[in-house]
């Protein structure tokens, strides 16, 4: 019997189901500061910390001790069962440094399970306090809230949902804070601003305000739209509609978060509060799967004063390795002052792509806050045109820049899922205005090698 005609790879070559199967990637086998190193011994700088991850780099050997040592004194124990010193630290070490009124921290393995872990908090919260009429989630569109069920409904990528779109919970989508393409001719920015809450109080007056459990952000618009800034008194508009109706704020701050905008939570920046506030990604910095809810008191204290527990929890929850990791990486950003380092790089990171992208005529947008900085490619400045997508401008980017040893973060689907494609740069914490050069130049030349490749 002949074995059937196969594409996959030839036994042995991999038994991963990577991402995308028919791609061949390179194999990182050492990791320090800001350089990968693939098994052919090239050096990859990286620009975009992963996926706006390794905020501390890579290797770091104090983070790395912390993680040693709680692996020889506890490396898990069951949250049904225990607490443990590593995860009461991390929750004070949060709390203390969280906006006003948050008072516990919940502990899971990454962002979309934060996300879900908030969605079921919001929605537990109002059944405990007498509201279980409250069954609606409102979220923007072109977010990204993580792959799994709820967050996967509330995130408002198109291309992302598609086809799971049967299998996901109604949520209503308004329009996202995009100035570069939502912002009318001779509006203001804070009458763009204006016009958005008016369009969120739309919609919360079409489902009726009593029935809406929360609205879901995130605070700077990350992975799927490329470094989407708030216009000034857009969140805060937002946050007084939702107290008019007692609606919960649950700003996602997974990838924004964490100190990205030199700033440790984004929302400080816009002297805004949430009910809810989601973090991961630089929370521990990759040396650790870990995500957190930190949740206001009043929440809390309703599930005290009611069921007496938040019916929820997985397996690794609040694990022992992770949150001695994520502890390292808070300590190491306030004890070395990153955080203003954050805010000093990320002047001079923009600086250098105005000056490297500010004329050029496919780079219809520079955004984006502290090092979190993104750049739009459009066909033609002035009508903001995009490229084609079967071109796969943003794929061809990436590639360019793996040929030249950088690593960024593309994407397309910018502007509605199918059209449009950004850069997103987001280089950990520790990096020198010597790499901030060589990330701007390299990527320069990449941009120009994938623009010239066939249309
Ligand atoms: C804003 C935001 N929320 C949630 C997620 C999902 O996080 P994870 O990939 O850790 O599940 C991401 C990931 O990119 C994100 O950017």
């Amino acid at each position: 019997m002949t074995s059937p005609p196969t594409t996959l790879p030839a036994p042995g070559s991999t038994r991963v189901l990577h991402r995308q199967i028919h791609h061949r990637l390179p194999v990182a086998v050492a990791a320090a500061g800001m350089t990968l190193t693939d098994a052919a011994g090239r050096e990859y700088l990286d620009a975009s910390g992963g996926a706006a991850v390794s905020c501390l780099g890579h290797g770091h050997p104090e983070v790395l001790a912390a993680m040693h040592a709680q692996i020889d004194r506890v490396a898990y124990a069951h949250t049904s069962f225990f607490t443990t010193d590593v995860a009461e630290q991390l929750a004070d070490e949060l709390v203390r440094t969280a906006p006003a009124g948050i008072s516990h921290a919940y502990f899971v393995s990454g962002g979309s399970e934060a996300v879900e872990a908030a969605l079921k908090m919001a929605r537990q919260y109002f059944v405990e306090i007498g509201q279980p009429q409250r069954q609606h989630f409102i979220a923007r569109q072109q977010s990204y809230h993580g792959n799994t069920l709820g967050a996967l409904a509330v995130g408002g990528n198109a291309w992302r949902r598609r086809q799971f779109a049967p299998l996901l919970i109604p949520v209503t989508h308004v329009s996202a804070c995009y100035e570069y393409r939502g912002r009318a001719e001779g509006e203001t920015a804070q009458a763009y601003g204006a016009r958005l809450v008016q369009e969120l109080s739309d919609a919360i007056d079409a489902l009726g305000g009593e029935n809406v459990i929360a609205f879901v952000a995130e605070t700077v618009g990350g992975a799927t739209a490329g470094a989407l800034t708030p216009v000034p008194g857009y969140l805060q508009g937002v946050r007084a509609l939702c107290d008019r109706h007692g609606i919960l704020l649950i700003l996602d701050e997974v990838m924004c978060g964490m100190g990205r905008t030199g700033s440790l939570h984004a929302c400080a920046q816009e002297q805004v509060v949430p009910d809810l506030l989601v973090v991961a990604k630089g929370l521990g910095g990759g040396y650790q799967p870990i995500g957190a809810v930190l949740a206001q008191g009043r929440i809390v204290e309703a599930f005290a004063r009611g069921s007496g527990l938040f019916q929820h929890g997985h397996t690794y929850i609040g694990h022992p390795v992770a949150c001695a990791a994520a502890l390292a990486v808070q300590r190491f950003i306030h004890r070395d002052g990153l955080l203003a380092q954050v805010q000093r790089l990320g002047h001079g990171l923009r600086e250098r792509l105005v000056a490297a992208f500010g004329a050029h005529p496919n780079v219809g947008d520079i955004r984006g806050r502290g090092l979190f900085q993104a750049i739009e490619l459009v066909q033609d400045r002035a009508t903001k045109a995009p490229f084609d997508p079967a071109r796969r401008l943003h794929a061809r980017i990436k590639a360019q820049c793996m040929e030249r040893g950088l690593m960024v973060y593309p994407m397309g689907g910018t502007i509605d899922g199918v059209r449009g494609d950004h850069v997103l740069l987001a280089p950990p914490f520790i990096a020198t205005d010597t790499d901030l050069d060589r990330i701007v130049e390299r990527l320069a030349q990449a941009v120009q090698s994938a623009l010239a490749g066939p249309a």
